[in-house]
């Protein structure tokens, strides 16, 4: 166990100097937009400081003697890899110095789709959308994300190192469904946290398919029911679908007065088989309805007739029993036994 403690000791005291380095910068990082000034400021933890002083590419302060605090002031940053330095002498003759982080960037010139507008595509066949980013930095903190109706589908950021302003392409491959039907698609370019976005113009995708049906293909209807007799044969399909309906051969001629309907009422209900066909110019889809008579009803009659038999049934045992031998009728408390007069004439 004492070996795991010293070499943890080992490992601590073996930091870098420069983390040990007894000064503090404030910010303790910072973004700026290139051409933009840089404030920070550099003060001493120590009360042995000789001197102190910032060193950066555009100059610096120089050592200074008798200060434990030194501000950076940079007008203009111009140099996109500045690393300012803080230095600082001890008294003992010790140096050491600690590094401001710098992110300088640049705002994309523009960002843009290469077909912007209108596309048209056709269902199930895959296509790429590019996104050109123009002249951003730095790139390693670029994000771009691309938007369908609202939603990101894609998020493209895994780009190089580079702090100088580069141009950057995104592509994105997508398989054309009919639910992208009309929905925008754009690109936006995020740099860094606290900036704002920067959005392409959308496009506009049209997908192209043949029709499908709202419910499922093949349908039984029952007629002879409260309802009327409603066939719907409405599908979906871009361009709009065409309607044309085949009716059982008797009523066929009855034809013309439905052609291009969707949802179809008959004046007439007969059963058959009714042919619905969707057609666009991406393709054709059939849907056929089995129109048969409601069993229901002819249960309903069998019961009513049923219910009627049995009722006369009834009357007629009825009618047997209260018959009396003599033939008059006879009612009594006691009820009739067969065989015996139980109310004959007193
Ligand atoms: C630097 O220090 C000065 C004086 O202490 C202070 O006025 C200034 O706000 C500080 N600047 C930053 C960027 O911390
Ligand atoms: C920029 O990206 C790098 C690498 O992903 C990351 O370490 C750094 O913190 C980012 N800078 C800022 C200011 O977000
Ligand atoms: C619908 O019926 C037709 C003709 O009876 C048949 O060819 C077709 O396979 C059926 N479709 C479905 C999805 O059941």
């Amino acid at each position: 166990m004492w070996f795991f403690v010293l070499g943890g000791l080992i490992a601590f005291t073996g930091k870098p100097v420069s983390s040990s380095c007894p000064v503090e910068i404030r910010p303790s990082e910072a973004v700026v937009k290139f051409g933009d000034p840089l404030i920070a400021n550099c003060s001493s933890s120590s009360n042995q400081t000789a001197s102190m002083g910032w060193e950066v590419s555009a100059g610096g302060t120089g050592l200074l003697y008798g200060y434990t605090s030194i501000a950076l002031n940079i007008t203009s940053v111009t140099d996109w890899k500045i690393k300012p330095q803080c230095f600082i002498n001890l008294n003992d003759g010790y140096q050491c110095f600690h590094e401001l982080p710098v992110t300088v960037y640049r705002m994309p010139d523009s960002v843009s789709l290469a077909q912007p507008h209108e596309t048209v595509m056709l269902e199930g066949q895959e296509y790429n959308v590019q996104c050109s980013i123009i002249n951003v930095a730095p790139v390693r903190n670029l994000s771009v994300q691309w938007y369908k109706g609202n939603k990101v589908f894609h998020v493209d950021n895994a780009f190089d190192e580079t702090p100088l302003p580069v141009n950057k392409i995104s592509v994105t491959n997508h398989v054309a469904h009919r639910d992208d039907d009309g929905a925008q698609i754009w690109c936006e370019a995020k740099l860094l946290q606290d900036l704002p976005p920067v959005r392409s113009e959308s496009q506009k995708m049209i997908v192209l398919y043949a029709p499908v049906f709202h419910e499922p293909e093949n349908k039984t209807v029952e007629i002879g029911g409260r309802s009327k007799m409603t066939l719907n044969c409405t599908a979906a399909g871009n361009p709009a679908p065409v309607y044309s309906w085949r009716f059982p051969h008797a009523i066929q001629g009855t034809k013309d007065e439905n052609e291009n309907q969707p949802v179809l009422t008959p004046s007439f209900e007969l059963p058959g088989t009714y042919t619905c066909t969707a057609r666009n110019a991406q393709g054709s889809r059939t849907k056929y309805f089995t129109v048969t008579q409601a069993k229901r009803n002819y249960t309903t009659i069998a019961a009513l007739i049923g219910v009627f038999a049995s009722l006369g049934a009834l009357l007629f045992i009825v009618g047997l029993l209260t018959v009396t031998p003599q033939g008059t009728f006879s009612f009594s408390n006691t009820g009739y036994l067969p065989g015996q007069a139980t109310s004959g004439p007193v």
